[in-house]
């Protein structure tokens, strides 16, 4: 902890729970979906109307706000001097999302500039709250997207330039909507950014734990692999002569399972979309699109699943005379948090009452790209049944508040963290 550690000045300091909790529904009013979620895939009307809510409410609370290149949302409270200690996350959405996943971290991050204003707490540095563009990577991959652009790990060019699931490119969507910004990106480097978030795991439940310290964020894989057979008739076609995409696509699906049952530890295999053309009942399919999502917290053992994949599709390609074509949509190593900011939640956390414990993230996050060009870090809440990207996603509203006053001590703590490399 640095000394003059600027939340000990201000040990009584709390979040008005009943503000944060009535923006987190209000914002869950725009597209909602059946079962309590919503659905804001990254640059639709959807997005956007969120996109301005929230910039009102930056507004409201006097944030001096831009929008860059890439459409991320920058508010800044410019009060004391330097870079900014900086918070924020995303309220884009899978097309099944949950009103907490990104929308709660956005939230408590203007929440805890507006308790400063309101109880006339200065830092001596300012506060800012991040929005970034397409964190999901649902529309429009890789996910992190805009904060990637952000930190300069992907150029502007390349990233307007990507397109959607539904064909449209993203630079095209981002005018559309009104939110192709101004302000370059790369963007401003804040002095420090921790990022609030559910845990999205059944990990802080299963441990009867209220706040995750979270110490990385494990590697992602992500790939679209795409199966060209031979077309032909279901009644007539013998079972020796197939060349069978929707077959393969299946066998891939199994493959995926059992390469993360049989490696283990960390290891995660999802098959999460499949398209078959033409998907009708008595067609032997002509192509198959699938997307493997590959995740494990070691680079090695993540490279080791990823070409066990690659041996396994050249083999069934071959053995079905089918032709097997992969792109790479996301690739991002495992990611480790500053131990300053790690040591700086969990005292805090524990401080004001909390059981606390250090875990890796099995989402992806923002964060993990801030922490190429800061001292960053990550806060968890527990999501009850460990459910996310799904509308039943949930957290007690003592646990989003819990997390939210550890936020608010946690950017206070973090404006007087000595300067210096990493
Ligand atoms: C982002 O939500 C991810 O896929 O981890
Ligand atoms: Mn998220
Ligand atoms: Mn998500």
């Amino acid at each position: 902890m640095p000394r003059g550690d600027f939340s000990q000045q201000h040990l009584d300091l709390r979040i008005d729970g009943d503000r944060l909790m009535s923006r987190i529904n209000a914002l869950a009013e725009i597209a909602p979906i059946d079962g309590g979620g919503n659905c804001r895939l990254a640059l639709t009307d959807e997005d956007k109307y969120g996109r301005d809510l929230l910039v009102s409410w930056m507004k409201d609370c006097n944030l001096e706000v831009s929008i860059d290149a890439v459409g991320n949302i920058i508010g800044i409270w410019n009060v004391g001097v330097g870079a900014p200690v900086m918070s924020g996350s995303h309220i884009d959405t899978v097309r099944t999302g949950g009103r907490f996943d990104g929308c709660y971290g956005v939230l408590a991050a203007l929440e805890v500039i507006e308790t400063c204003q309101k109880m006339g707490v200065t830092p001596p540095r300012p506060l800012s709250v991040g929005i970034f563009t397409d964190e999901e990577g649902a529309r429009f991959a890789p996910d992190m997207l805009g904060s990637l652009v952000y930190v300069g790990g992907m150029s502007l060019e390349e990233a307007l330039d990507v397109i959607a699931i539904d064909g449209a490119k993203l630079g095209d969507e981002l005018v559309r909507i009104g939110y192709a910004g101004t302000t370059p990106c790369p963007g401003l480097i804040p002095h420090a950014f921790v990022e609030l978030h559910i845990e999205q795991g059944p990990m802080l439940e299963a441990n009867n734990v209220r706040i995750g310290a979270v110490t990385s964020v494990q590697g992602i894989s992500w790939q679209e692999v795409t199966i060209i057979g031979q077309s032909n008739h279901a009644g007539t076609t013998p079972m020796s002569l197939r060349h069978d995409p929707a077959y393969i696509a299946a066998e891939i699906t199994v493959f995926m399972r059992k390469l993360a049952i049989t490696m283990g530890g960390d290891q995660v295999c999802t098959v999460g979309k499949i398209d078959i053309h033409p998907n009708l009942t008595n067609v032997v399919a002509a192509k198959a699109t699938l997307t493997l999502d590959v995740r494990n917290t070691d680079e090695s053992l993540l490279k080791q699943a990823e070409s066990k994949i690659s041996k396994f599709l050249i083999d069934i390609a071959i053995g079905e005379g089918v032709k097997i074509t992969t792109r790479q949509l996301a690739r991002f190593e495992p990611v480790i948090f500053d131990d300053r900011v790690i040591d700086c939640v969990e005292k805090i956390a524990r401080d004001q009452g909390n059981t606390v414990q250090r875990m890796p993230s099995g989402a992806g996050h923002d964060a993990q790209m801030l922490a190429r060009v800061c001292p960053s870090g990550m806060i968890f809440v527990p999501s009850v049944k460990g459910i996310s990207h799904n509308p039943a996603e949930f957290t007690e509203t003592i646990d989003l508040i819990a997390g939210a006053n550890i936020l608010l001590h946690t950017m206070l703590s973090l404006t007087t963290l000595e300067s210096g490399d990493k």
